[in-house]
């Protein structure tokens, strides 16, 4: 769109990715409105309290959001009505879900009615119902970003997207797509218990607010539900079983107690690092073919394969194309952390900007 002077943000969460983002915001828009000439600010920040109007009060916001608070102490109006507030003219909305799963995903369909443009971290919306992501992805032709939903801030989804508007055919993607389960298995192969080290990874922020997203696999499935429906597939979440490293009888225990209890775990844990066959790994794998049964769960993998070196919060994605066949395509770093999510996310914004102008 010729003319375009302002993209503006409505920004459904203002969690440890939200905040990351707006501070990248706030700090970087200066160089892009004199690099680029691309003004971005803006329009609301909002958390389950309801939405925050401009950005007077978003410094604050922040500072209040890290203390534990909520944005209704600053004043805030329904996020309802901000998503269906006309777009001013020259102007472009982006519709930023940072919010956690599926609980935004009616907030996404209502500002993306309202003629806005989608950015993603929350993989929820991508990965419920075939029926949901057709209707979401069926009113967004050229208009949804979602970067930061596999991989963080590496670039994944604009690595498929590349490879498949090229024409080449992805045959299949096996990836170590979870930076806690990575961290997890490389922490215990070292000799500390699985109980320490999934504290640290929530402490460190790679894992979800509840530990037992990522533990139970749920996470690890939904990026390969997202890559598996951006391949062409039409693919349903119970399609696709997935192994749960959270120990029996603490599936269903409250947050406080699950953590508590996690040290009851730690010697089987222990056992299973140490069966393992000589010149392998553990690996926690998502193997995503073309064509026939979607797998997740725990690997074998040999040491000199893509996910044995694995060590610490990184991502591994191995892409088997016709191109890719004899060598594949690996793209692999650090695929968890506020800062890098925000990154994705920030790339999507400036990405969206960059072709509407
Ligand atoms: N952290 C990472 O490394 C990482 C990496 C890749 C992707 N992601 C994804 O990015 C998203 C955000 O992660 P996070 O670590 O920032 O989570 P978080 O710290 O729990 O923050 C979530 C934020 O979303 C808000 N929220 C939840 N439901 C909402 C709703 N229906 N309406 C408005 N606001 C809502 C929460 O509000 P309250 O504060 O009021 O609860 C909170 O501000 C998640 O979907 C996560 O899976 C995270």
């Amino acid at each position: 769109m010729n003319g375009l002077k302002k993209l503006e943000i409505v920004q459904i969460g203002l969690g440890h990715v939200g905040r990351a983002t707006a501070q990248i915001v706030l700090e970087e828009r200066k160089n892009w409105l004199d690099g680029y000439g691309i003004d971005i600010g803006y329009r609301a920040v909002a958390d389950t309290s309801g939405a925050l109007p401009g950005e007077d009060l978003l410094a604050q916001a922040v500072r209040l959001k890290e203390e534990g608070g909520k944005l209704s102490e600053l004043g805030t109006e329904p996020i309802e009505d901000v998503l269906r507030s006309p777009v001013p003219d020259g102007c472009v909305r982006a519709v930023v879900d940072l919010a956690v799963h599926g609980g935004s995903y009616d907030l996404d369909m209502l500002g993306v009615e309202s003629g806005a443009y989608l950015v993603l971290s929350n993989k929820g919306p991508l990965s419920g119902t075939m029926q949901e992501y057709r209707e979401l992805v069926g009113r967004l032709p050229g208009r949804l970003w979602h970067e930061a939903t596999v991989g963080a801030g590496m670039p994944i989804i604009s690595t498929l997207d590349m490879l498949q508007e090229s024409g080449d055919e992805v045959l299949e993607i096996q990836a170590s797509p979870s930076g806690t389960l990575g961290y997890i298995m490389g922490e215990v192969e070292k000799g500390h218990a699985f109980s320490e080290v999934v504290k640290k990874a929530v402490e460190l922020h790679y894992a979800e607010p509840d530990p037992r997203d990522d533990l139970s696999g749920l996470d690890v499935a939904r990026k390969a539900i997202i890559l598996a429906r951006k391949m062409g597939r039409e693919i349903e979440p119970e399609e696709i079983p997935y192994e749960s490293l959270v120990p029996e009888g603490l599936e269903d225990v409250s947050l406080e107690e699950f953590m508590e209890r996690l040290p009851e775990a730690d010697e089987a844990f222990r056992e299973r690092i140490s069966s393992v066959g000589e010149g392998r790994r553990l690996r926690y794998l998502a193997k995503v073919p073309r064509e026939g049964a979607v797998e997740v769960g725990l690997v074998e993998a040999e040491v000199e394969s893509a996910f044995g070196p694995i060590d610490g919060p990184e991502n591994v994605f191995d892409f088997r194309t016709r191109r890719y066949s004899d060598v594949t395509l690996t793209v692999s770093g650090p695929g968890a952390g506020p800062e890098r999510t925000a990154s994705g996310v920030v790339f999507d914004l400036l990405d969206i900007a960059h072709k509407t102008l």
